[in-house]
């Protein structure tokens, strides 16, 4: 993981409600006129102001003006390190191609593959440095980037180069995510079964020597790779110590929500077609389901994902952007938290913990960031809004007011 060194200067933050999303009675978990206590980057002590230890007294103070507090925002599935644009693609979808044609026309994913190869480090850092600082404006401080655009080792292992580096750059976690097995590249046409060995055996061991990932992921679909092939994934993955994701019955259900389980992946992603059998074992595992309202909506997809009975079983649900060329060229956190409740009909209360609390679980993060509670990162958002529904409510309004990460004012 790439730890910006974000540690600030010790102190209370004060005059600011608080949506602290530690689970309890309150949805928020709502402190008004709250007091947080930071040292060392870390929170020391939440609670009413009136109740504030004696010997925070006379710390620094830091006046959030009357807002709401949250933890800081956690993106946690994006492909936002790429380069090229696929606003072509977007209109011949319109015009009645498929997402599935154009994949198998050796468009989609593919497209972005020849442009992300041919970029430079520079400009690729630099075209996703963009992206990433409007990501971030919205309270960001936590995103999880995969790699996947480059299917062979080199263009692999320099995506995970420029998130190292966006990381340390932009005042963010970075959360890096290997994704060899996205789509099966051009030379490997044919022979998928030979491009797993490639990831096992040479792409894998690599990323894990050099310490370019945290987390391995694959695209488990009828126009990508078979359950079994993902098996294989995780295995070797596991083997090098790595945690696993999955891109799950998205297009299909071909059981990927199961699969991820039995691998005990910190996550499974998309979902609209999973089963209720995948849903129970997600829930046993403590696999946490991402769901994808971007995606959802530029696809124009209308299988919803099966939102009534992640909650019957007590899945986690989290919210992201998928910000992707492809199906998802998306920047925001806050409309993404708007569709979950208008197209998933998720509450506004259950969007929040998924940019927030479960976020941070589906990158096994809970003991590190997520919510505003003793022990975790003196990460916030701070917003000037007068209840917390505002921020699924608003759509391409932005009241963040700045950002804390590790006990750091940011103001971008
Ligand atoms: O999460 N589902 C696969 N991957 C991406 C889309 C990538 C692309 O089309 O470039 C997703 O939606
Ligand atoms: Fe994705």
């Amino acid at each position: 993981m790439i730890e910006q060194d974000g540690v600030g200067e010790d102190g209370v933050w004060l005059n600011a409600r608080l949506a602290t999303m530690v689970p309890g009675a309150d949805p928020y978990g709502s402190i008004e006129d709250g007091a947080v206590a930071v040292l060392n980057g870390r929170i020391a002590w939440v609670g009413p102001r009136s109740e504030l230890p004696r010997d925070w007294r006379g710390a620094i103070q830091h006046d959030c003006g009357g807002g709401w507090l949250t933890p800081g925002f956690i993106d946690c599935h994006t492909h936002i390190v790429h380069a090229g644009c696929r606003a072509g693609e977007f209109e011949q979808r319109l015009n009645g191609a498929s997402y599935e044609d154009i994949a198998r026309a050796g468009g989609g994913i593919l497209a972005s593959v020849r442009a992300t190869r041919e970029a430079s480090e520079e400009q690729l850092r630099i075209h996703s440095l963009h992206r990433l600082r409007r990501l971030l404006s919205e309270g960001v401080t936590t995103v999880e980037i995969k790699s996947g655009y480059g299917l062979d080792t080199e263009t692999e292992c320099k995506m995970l180069r420029v998130a190292a580096q966006l990381g340390e750059e932009a005042g963010v976690r970075v959360f890096r995510t290997f994704l060899g097995a996205h789509a099966l590249p051009p030379e490997y046409a044919g022979r998928a079964e030979a491009y797993i060995d490639l990831i096992c055996e040479e792409m894998l061991p690599r990323v894990a020597r050099e310490k370019l990932a945290d987390a391995v992921d694959a695209f488990c679909e009828r126009i990508a790779f078979s359950p079994a092939q993902a098996q294989r994934l995780f295995e070797r993955a596991r083997e090098l110590g790595l945690a696993v994701k999955l891109h799950a019955d998205q297009l299909s259900d071909l059981g990927g929500g199961a699969l991820a389980a039995r691998a005990g992946a910190l996550s499974a992603d998309h979902l609209e077609y999973s089963s209720e059998k995948s849903l129970k074992a997600m829930a046993k595992a403590g696999t946490v389901a991402v769901l994808l309202p971007g995606a959802y909506y530029m696809l124009r997809e209308t299988q919803l994902p099966p939102v009534e009975l992640m909650r019957k079983h007590g899945v986690a649900m989290a919210v992201s952007t998928d910000c992707n060329p492809g199906t998802s060229p998306c920047v925001s956190l806050l409309l993404m938290l708007n569709m979950a409740c208008t197209l998933f009909r998720l509450t506004p209360a259950e969007a929040l913990a998924g940019v927030t609390r479960h976020a941070a679980a589906a990158l096994g993060l809970q003991k590190v960031t997520g919510q505003i509670a003793p022990g975790l990162a003196a990460d916030f958002a701070l917003w000037d809004i007068g209840r917390p529904a505002q921020l699924a409510y608003a759509l391409g309004a932005n009241p963040c007011v700045g950002r804390v990460f590790g006990g750091r004012w940011l103001h971008d």
